[in-house]
């Protein structure tokens, strides 16, 4: 049967995974699903500020580079992720100062961004990611304590000025339905896009896991999103679960894979759905979220899951 892209494009979306650089280089079993089964790809690390400027000035891009040409090589495109977070960025960064640190960070977005702007495989990015609390406060994060709001704005502009043509998005967890987080982001993108600050994009990271239940009024929560003129996207789907795997769980996951492939397929203004990976083998899941895991689509000897065919058949 035909791969998850060809139904994906017949419906006009993209269907993507985040990749890993080492597991990319190392093993043709994964090289092989990533290239024909998808259409876009994320670097699940190697465009963070810890691997594309471990020091202040030396960039390296041999990471970022190796995902870069992996998907020109298969015609897919790229998300680049992420130009400003709280996490994975290196202490030189969280140390500064206030003017130094929008400096620093108008000079990572220009370098990053910048070294992509002319490659016609790397079509959007996630500006900043994850500035809320689940209340909908503002994250007190370093960037946030130091700068305040005005980081936001500052980032979008950057990353504007650096390449006209990519899509500028925002992204967050726990904002796939409506609720106090997402209202947060809701405000802050119409306050900001009223202000002419260049935000195209809202994702929707949607780390989901089968105790907690479906975020019911996703679609909802996209079409409202959609209706401030912003594109919409699936960034970091995968559905974990209490370990171990039972015939039950993958039946409610495959479920929860559906639902959301579903909600995008509803929204005109939503672009396509990106998976946090796709084989059970690699994925961060079990390393954060204690006694979970087998969140993908691909069990860790490369077998499609019921999760598989609920992506397949839905698109
Ligand atoms: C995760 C990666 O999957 C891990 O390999 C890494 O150790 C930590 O970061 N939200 C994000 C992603 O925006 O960048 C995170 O990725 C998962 C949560």
């Amino acid at each position: 049967s035909a791969p998850l892209r060809t139904h994906a494009a017949a419906k006009g979306k993209f269907i993507g995974t985040a990749l890993a650089t080492s597991q990319l280089a190392n093993e043709a079993s994964y090289r092989t699903i990533a290239g024909t089964e998808f259409s876009q790809v994320t670097a699940e690390n190697a465009m963070k500020w810890d691997s594309t400027e471990p020091s202040q000035g030396q960039f390296n891009f041999s990471g970022a580079d190796q995902i870069v040409n992996f998907a020109t090589q298969n015609n897919q495109q790229v998300h680049g992720h992420t130009l400003v977070w709280h996490q994975q960025t290196p202490g030189w960064v969280q140390g500064l100062g206030a003017s130094a640190m929008r400096q620093a960070m108008q000079n990572h977005i220009a370098q990053v961004v910048g070294h992509y702007a002319s490659n016609a495989t790397v079509t959007s990015w996630d500006v900043v990611n994850e500035i809320f609390d689940d209340n909908g406060g503002w994250r007190t994060s370093f960037w946030y304590n130091t700068l305040g709001q005005s980081f936001v704005a500052d980032a979008f502009r950057a990353a504007r000025a650096a390449d006209p043509d990519a899509k500028l998005c925002i992204n967050d967890y726990n904002v796939e339905g409506i609720n106090a987080k997402s209202t947060a982001m809701y405000n802050l993108v119409s306050s900001l896009r009223q202000q002419g600050v260049p935000v195209d994009c809202v994702g929707f990271q949607s780390h989901l896991a089968i105790q907690y239940g479906f975020p019911s009024d996703m679609q909802q929560n996209m079409e409202r999103f959609a209706a401030l003129g912003v594109t919409v996207r699936v960034t970091e789907l995968d559905v974990r679960m209490q370990m171990p795997r039972d015939s039950s769980k993958d039946t409610t996951q495959a479920t929860y894979y559906r639902n959301v492939v579903n909600a995008c397929l509803a929204v005109t203004a939503c672009a396509g759905v990106t998976i946090w990976g796709f084989t059970d083998k690699y994925s961060w899941v079990p390393d954060t979220f204690s006694g979970q895991g087998a969140a993908l689509i691909y069990d860790e000897n490369y077998q499609q899951k019921p999760s598989y065919t609920a992506v397949h058949d839905a698109l």
